[in-house]
């Protein structure tokens, strides 16, 4: 296969992965970190890997890493990654559209007999979306030393702790420090993604370089209130915590829209206990995501929905307890970088324009570590987080020719 169809192939790759035994569930995509689906994901893909001539290491974070040697044996790298967990009932191009892609850019340049003067490495973490563990990106975490922040007593919903959730995957908690490369093996990172919104399209781009990452914080909201009897007790009598719940929900949705157009909010769970038609709840837990282009905006948003779930709580005579379960600062990208994404893209006859990632990537963890960049590429009707998420062939293979390129630009500003 020549260089044009890898693009495509990668594409399809990401469908295969869509199925089970990739996937948690039959009728849709879930595959979670550290669970039988990631193992099956990994396996694939470190055969596929092997089939480049890629040698393969696992680390203790359960991060699949696969590397091909360049002129000089154990040189750094030009790390190509991206994540192949994915959210509940997702599509299949978040995350595995970058390993795949990273994947055929390394097949086409084997396939040639060509070798940089770098290593490259692909890097697949198994833990960007976070849907199993409270907190995200444990792995990219723990890849360039954030290790204070990789909590292994953290709890999936059926109470199985990280730290045991790596054990029965085959890793060693103990030895999560290992997982921290050394600054100086990692030339550059660079994240191919799916663009899961609706910026490209509308340009009529086909790819664009991300300027940013925005920043995010992760709430989880407790309100404890009165069970008691759904026929029995008047209205006014009543300490409703899913009702408080409710308008939580609601005065976050209002902040967010009222305020600058980047904050968003979104509640994406809610739970109510007991549970029953007939009892008023006692106790409800929401989540809260509250994101914007930066910090001072995202900050700003957090203060007002803190300040109003506060007030609902009092006005409502229930308790409410609101744990910041994540703070993601905003992101840069390497504007070098940026700089050689963009001349690679024209060099392939792509304006690929500049635009903010609304979305959260493990990129976000390598900006600090390594200059870092994103290449996105358009996404149909800007829908993503839903089945119907949707790339083409064709936009692949021009993602795929942009990234041959960038490494040879890459490769042009390396000392001899
Ligand atoms: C991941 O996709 C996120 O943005 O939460
Ligand atoms: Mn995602
Ligand atoms: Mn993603």
């Amino acid at each position: 296969m020549g260089v044009i169809g890898l693009g495509a192939r990668a594409e399809a790759r990401c469908r295969e992965l869509s199925r089970p035994p990739y996937s948690e569930d039959p009728n849709a995509l879930t595959r979670t970190y550290l669970t039988p689906p990631h193992r099956a994901a990994m396996d694939r893909i470190a055969g596929w890997m092997r089939e480049t001539g890629m040698s393969i290491r696992e680390d203790e974070a359960a991060t699949l890493v696969g590397r091909l040697e360049g002129t000089k044996p154990g040189s750094p790298a030009l790390v190509f990654g991206s994540h192949i967990d994915s959210v509940r009932d997702a599509g299949c191009y978040d995350g595995p559209l970058g390993v795949m892609l990273a994947l055929a850019c390394v097949e086409a340049i084997a396939a040639a007999g060509r070798r940089p003067p770098f290593a490259i490495e692909i890097v697949a973490f198994g833990d960007e979306e976070g849907s199993r563990f409270q907190t995200s990106m444990n792995a990219s975490r723990a890849f360039v030393g954030r290790l204070a922040e990789v909590k292994l007593d953290v709890r999936d919903r059926d109470g199985t702790t990280l730290a045991d959730a790596l054990t029965a995957f085959g890793r060693d908690p103990t030895r999560i420090a290992s997982v921290t490369r050394e600054r100086s093996s990692v030339l550059a990172f660079v994240e191919p993604h799916i663009e899961q919104g609706p910026v490209l399209e509308t340009a009529g781009a086909a790819l664009g370089v991300v300027t940013s990452i925005a920043g995010q914080w992760r709430l989880k909201v407790r309100f404890a209130g009165r069970a008691g009897h759904a026929g029995t007790t008047p209205m006014h009598l009543r300490a409703d915590a899913l009702a408080a719940a409710a308008e939580a929900v609601l005065a976050a949705e209002r902040i967010a829209t009222e305020g600058p157009a980047d904050l968003v909010a979104t509640v994406g769970q809610v739970a109510a206990k007991p549970g029953a038609p007939n009892v008023i709840p006692g106790h409800a837990e929401i989540t809260i995501d509250v994101r914007a282009g930066t910090d001072p905006v995202r900050d700003e948003g957090l203060r007002q929905i803190e300040a109003a779930i506060a007030e609902i709580a009092m006005q409502r005579g229930v308790k409410v307890e609101v744990e910041r379960v994540q703070n993601l600062p905003a992101a840069r990208m390497d504007a070098r970088l940026q700089g050689l994404l963009k001349r690679a893209a024209e060099k392939f006859g792509h304006a690929a324009p500049e635009l903010v990632s609304g979305a959260g990537h493990d990129a976000m963890m390598l900006a600090d570590f390594a200059p870092t960049a994103m290449l996105f590429i358009r996404c149909a009707g800007g829908i993503s987080h839903n089945p119907a998420e949707s790339v083409t062939p064709e936009d692949c293979e021009a993602a795929l020719g942009v990234l041959l390129a960038f490494v040879d630009v890459f490769a042009a500003e390396q000392p001899e």
